[in-house]
């Protein structure tokens, strides 16, 4: 099945074409890699819908891969909870594992962090999202064996 029928059936299940914007925006990103420009001005085409909403919509959410990230990213959740229970030191400490100085990818291109406001999961506070899998509870440890783990399988591709 192509991309633009994939679309067309996702379009098929909503009731309205802005409605279907986030599965639109997942085959999109399967398309391209990552939402680019091009993936929002043909989001905003097959939804009716501006550019500048497209981008508000895929923005809020941590799924969409952006142009300027590594291959893996890692959102650490900044919001109450999280905050209450030690995200900043693990952000910091993340941050300090992946020598990131000034700069949120590694020079490598493999590594992306960044901060997440409230991911939802407030109950396992704090909250790691490790590309699509969500971390809860997260400690420094667990980061760096799934950082090495992707390391060594990078470094056997
Ligand atoms: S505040 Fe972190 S998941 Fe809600």
């Amino acid at each position: 099945m192509t991309f633009d029928q994939r679309i067309k059936e996702a379009l098929d299940k909503y009731p309205t074409k802005n409605s279907a914007l986030l599965p639109i925006l997942y085959i999109l990103q399967e398309k391209y890699g990552t939402i680019s420009q091009i993936a929002i001005e043909e989001a905003a085409k097959w939804t009716d819908s501006s550019p500048a909403f497209v981008y508000g919509v895929f923005s809020f959410y941590t799924f969409y891969k952006r142009e300027d990230e590594g291959k893996y990213r890692i959102w650490v959740c900044s919001t109450i909870s999280c905050s209450v229970c030690g995200c900043k030191s693990l952000y910091e400490q993340i941050k300090n594992y992946l020598n990131l100085n000034g700069v949120t990818t590694t020079p490598d291109g493999l590594f992306t962090l960044k901060k997440a406001e409230c991911l939802g999961a407030c109950e396992i506070a704090p909250v790691v999202q490790f590309e699509d899998e969500y971390i809860g509870n997260a400690d420094i440890e667990t980061i760096k064996n799934k950082i090495e783990l992707i390391r060594t399988n990078e470094s056997k591709l």
